[in-house]
């Protein structure tokens, strides 16, 4: 007998997760079980660069996906009707029994929404309607101005089985009137990436590419990451926030692979001035010139290894506030808020939103102080795809009435860490 579970990705934050759960399924349909799992990747083409896209499977190990419905770039009401369009074929050829979507991203939505309404009749007669499993369920900003927040409140309100990587997650959709039979905390995929990459990433020679190793080692630097429309679409706000940052690179050299949307403002408010340009095919030796060092964006491994040596990481991102906090990399985060409040409480990062001389502050408060080391959050251990496999069979086993696959708990090697 087998589980048929479609998975889903679109854009560059989902592939470090599903890495995890591909992984899990591989490790569990390795040590034969009576109910197999049939996987089925599916990639939406939100994401379409080599840089956002293609060097991620490589850098991953990723399967090539089974399913590319290569819907580019648009407005959200466009992009997202083109995945629902795309993903609804997948579903009704494909007819799994369920659906697993990770994070917040326009394609989350728009295939939760697709798979709570898509229905077929079985062989046995009756009608059927996919499971529906959210992976990083129930993070809050309470920011509905954020594309993420609509996103993640929808696919949370569709989904069957809900999986939480911190206790605030928890507490928010029990506020939500989410069943807590729902709701499954399993700890972070995103971290179990990091913990199984991490030896390999310093095989990178990104830091000699850069000028940034020399015989004594690493030099000191910061990573600048920034992509969120709140802080790049506006020209005034980006310009006023590159001060910020041309002043920290006085101190620092900063390092900023730029998001492709970010480049384009940059391009279209004229703002080059500001950079030494690493697009070019011979940059300028960087000791000639202050100026932010504008990179394309990196893949995987790369990043990983400059975020891991990092003095300290300026982002917008949701996802690098808790891979600094496992690193112990300070990370101040360019936004009034976060979804992910753990990483305030138990990691090393700052909340310091759009503001110059805030950001400032803070940067020359990190650079003197000490660096902390917190222990990780809870259940951030590199088992957390284990947990949703181990979970998802259960719940299978038990709906069609099947025996607990004998020894599951002891193969996946979780059961001492296991919450529930
Ligand atoms: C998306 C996610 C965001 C995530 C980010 C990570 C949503 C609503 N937002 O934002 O949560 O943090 O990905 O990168 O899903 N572009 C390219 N090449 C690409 C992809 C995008 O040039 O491969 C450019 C296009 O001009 C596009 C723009 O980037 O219009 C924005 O891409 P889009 O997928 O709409 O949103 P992101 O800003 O990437």
């Amino acid at each position: 007998m087998s589980i048929k579970i479609l998975s889903v990705v679109g854009a560059r934050p989902n592939f470090m997760k599903i890495a995890a759960v591909c992984e899990a399924i591989r490790e569990y349909n390795a040590s034969s079980k009576p109910l197999l799992i049939d996987h089925v990747l599916v990639h939406t083409g939100q994401h379409y660069d080599t840089n956002m896209s293609d060097m991620f499977f490589n850098d991953l190990e990723l399967p090539t996906p089974n399913l590319f419905l290569g819907v580019g770039s648009g407005s959200h009401s466009i992009q997202t009707a083109k995945i629902m369009e795309g993903f609804e074929k997948v579903l009704l050829a494909e007819k799994p029994d369920m659906v697993i979507v990770v994070g917040d991203v326009n394609s989350t939505v728009a295939c939760a929404l697709v798979t709570k309404k898509t229905c077929w009749t079985t062989q046995t007669e009756r009608d059927f309607i996919p499971k529906l499993v959210h992976v990083e369920a129930g993070l809050r900003s309470f920011d509905r101005t954020m594309p993420e927040e609509v996103n993640r409140i929808v696919t949370d309100a569709l989904s069957d089985v809900l999986f939480t990587t911190e206790e605030s997650a928890n507490e928010n959709l029990k506020r939500e009137g989410v069943s807590e039979d729902k709701i499954h905390f399993v700890g972070n995929v995103m971290i179990d990436t990091l913990l199984r990459y991490r030896t390999k990433a310093k095989e990178s020679t990104i830091l000699k590419d850069l000028q940034l190793y020399d015989n004594d080692g690493p030099k000191p630097y910061a990573i600048l990451t920034l992509h969120r429309p709140a802080n790049v679409d506006d020209h005034g706000t980006l310009s006023k926030m590159l001060d910020a940052f041309l002043q920290i690179s006085r101190d620092l050299p900063l390092v900023f692979p730029a998001h492709p949307r970010t480049l384009k403002q940059i391009q279209e408010a004229d703002l080059g001035d500001y950079f030494v340009d690493h697009f070019l095919d011979r940059p300028e030796p960087w000791d000639s010139r202050v100026r932010i060092r504008l990179l394309p964006p990196l893949g995987y491994l790369d990043f990983l290894e400059l975020m891991s040596l990092a003095q300290v990481v300026l982002t917008d991102s949701g996802g690098i506030q808790e891979e600094t906090t496992i690193l112990g990399v300070p990370c101040i985060t360019l936004r009034d808020n976060t979804e992910r409040p753990v990483t305030l409480t138990h990691g090393t990062n700052v909340l310091v939103g759009s503001d110059c001389k805030k950001i400032i502050e803070e940067f020359g408060r990190v650079v003197q102080g000490q660096r902390q080391t917190p222990p990780a959050p809870q259940l951030w251990d590199g088992n957390a795809a284990r947990r949703i496999i181990r979970t998802l069979v259960e719940e299978e086993t038990r709906s069609v009435g099947l025996p607990l696959p004998s020894g599951a708990e002891t193969i996946l090697g979780i059961d001492s860490q296991h919450p529930d």
